[in-house]
């Protein structure tokens, strides 16, 4: 299969550049990141259609700014800066950035003089998000100006004979009510790139870089959770390679309700792949016990699942690889692969908790897609809307749930509240709404009053958000009535909870696991 035209995203180190990556292909054009160092290497391998230089922290004068060679302004395709990207530019090009009096950081009105090039369509005045502390002050010669805000004449400046345009604000967050189009102007129009990607188009890719990775005899080992990802991933790799595909389910104790059976029906029998149930509880939970820091729980659970997947490995002559459902945010937000300067959050089980003397080579054909597009590709390779529908759940499963320590009472009881939490939304059919939806047992002991009796036990909270990528995410109102159903529910059944409280934060500043 031929390389699909695409764009490269250049990572300077924001959070920022896989939304602009995962942007270019929500626009049906292929795209993928690199650090500024492997940008030209990364470049020469893709059908180039053009480059997006992301944002980043740094000031082109900082000592320690990403060094971006400036042979990618030579690749004879069109160039959009964004942010330092556009500051990047415009000094490499002899113009002139200078470090602003003023911040510019948040909502700004932009008041277009140009509607063409990036802008073409885009009149009179639009609502931007700017973040940047450098300005540009004098333009590279042939660059105009095709709009200004009030603390920033070049917001938006262009070369169009080149192609080459900056930006400086962020047209990837939807906070830029057009930021889409601008987009769009610059893949489609400035780059000329037709739109004609989709996510199917990757699965026979993937399957030809599994078989070409894996070779003619090789085994894979791969831990599947039933959760999107691994489902998704696991389907790929039977596609590619049948049954040298060996699938590990781990019970670690750390489970949902049901969770067992659901995957045991849908794998074994359904799919009937080779699949083996490990049932570790007591393994983890000894472990764990007495640990109640979260990123030592994450490494814990992170080093004993590798752990059952060597032993497990070993009862297959040839199993060498390990198949994993990472995700591309699970990927940017612990280690960066790209090698950018992107910041390291929390460590994900699945990525950060591999050992170095890990002896199998990694099976990853998720690595660099985001959510919506496993989804996508799930639904395209035949998997049920149960399975291709499900929230995500994340890899150290209720362990950063359950706050405190991780006792096998204190996790039944967790069990038992999410199990009420999620059939009551999805019975009221309100999670068709919601990224995720669960519960989370707090550590916090309060008073009650239960028939005539006080009680003195644990809160539960009520975690439901709404996200696009999880990247960012939204709390989210229910209905009262749903909620104190869930409410009355909880501290009527479940013994060990007396109290149930909601969650109303935002990410960021918090994240949507409490853990
Ligand atoms: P946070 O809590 O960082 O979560 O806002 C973002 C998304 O990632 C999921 N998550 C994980 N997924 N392994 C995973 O596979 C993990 O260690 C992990 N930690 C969090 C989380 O459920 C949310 O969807």
């Amino acid at each position: 299969m031929s390389n699909p035209k695409g764009i490269l995203v250049v990572d300077l180190g924001a959070q920022y550049a896989q939304l602009i990556a995962r942007r270019v292909r929500e626009s049906h054009v292929w795209s993928e990141i690199a650090a500024p160092d492997r940008a030209l290497e990364v470049a020469a391998g893709m059908n180039l259609g053009g480059v997006i230089l992301s944002g980043g922290p740094s000031s082109v004068y900082d000592d320690n700014a990403p060094v971006i060679p400036p042979g990618i302004l030579e690749l004879g395709v069109p160039v959009l800066g964004i942010c330092y990207g556009c500051q990047w530019m415009v000094h490499a090009l002899d113009g002139e950035v200078v470090a602003a009096t003023k911040r510019e950081y948040g909502r700004t009105s932009l008041e277009v003089a140009r509607a063409d090039g990036i802008l073409e369509g885009i009149d009179g005045r639009t609502v931007v998000w700017m973040s940047h502390g450098d300005k540009v002050t004098r333009l590279p010669e042939g660059f105009g100006v095709y709009a200004s805000s009030e603390d920033c004449e070049y917001a938006v400046v262009g070369d169009p004979s080149r192609g080459f345009y900056g930006v400086q604000f962020h047209p990837e967050v939807t906070h830029t009510l057009r930021g889409r189009e601008i987009l769009e102007n610059f893949i489609w129009r400035a780059c000329e790139l037709a739109g004609d990607w989709s996510a199917d188009a990757i699965v026979d890719r993937q399957i030809e870089d599994i078989q070409k990775l894996v070779g003619e005899t090789g085994e894979v080992v791969l831990g599947l959770s039933g959760g999107v990802d691994s489902s998704v991933a696991a389907v790929l790799v039977h596609r590619a390679i049948g049954d040298r595909l060996h699938c590990i389910f781990v019970d670690n104790g750390l489970l949902r309700k049901g969770e067992r059976e659901t995957v045991e029906k849908i794998f074994g029998q359904h799919f009937k792949m080779d699949l083996t149930v490990v049932d570790a509880a007591d393994q983890f939970l000894d472990k764990l016990q007495g640990i109640t820091d979260p990123e030592r729980k994450r490494k814990i659970i992170g080093h004993e699942f590798v752990e059952v997947f060597r032993r497990e490995a070993t009862r297959f002559d040839n199993a060498t690889f390990l198949g994993q459902g990472t995700l591309y945010p699970d990927v940017i937000e612990s280690v960066n692969v790209h090698g950018g300067n992107t910041a390291v959050i929390k460590s994900h089980h699945n990525v950060g908790g591999l050992p170095d003397d890990l002896e199998m080579e990694l099976v990853e054909p998720l690595r660099e897609l985001f959510k919506d597009e496993v989804r996508e590709i799930g639904r395209h390779l035949g998997l049920a809307d149960e399975v291709v529908d499900r929230q995500p759940f994340p890899g150290p499963g209720l362990a950063v749930r359950c706050l405190g320590e991780l006792l096998p009472e204190r996790l039944a009881v967790l069990r038992e509240a999410d199990h009420i939490v999620t059939t009551e939304i999805e019975a009221a059919g309100a999670h068709r709404g919601l990224w995720q939806y669960f519960a989370v047992l707090l550590p916090v002991r309060s008073v009650g009053v239960m028939g005539d009796a006080r009680t003195y036990e644990e809160a539960c909270a009520i975690r439901l958000v709404q996200s696009e990528d999880a990247m960012t995410a939204d709390w989210v109102q229910l209905p009262h009535e749903l909620l104190a159903r869930i409410s009355n529910r909880i501290i009527n059944e479940v013994r060990g909870i007396n109290r149930v409280v909601l969650d109303i934060s935002s990410k960021p500043p918090a994240t949507i696991e409490w853990e």
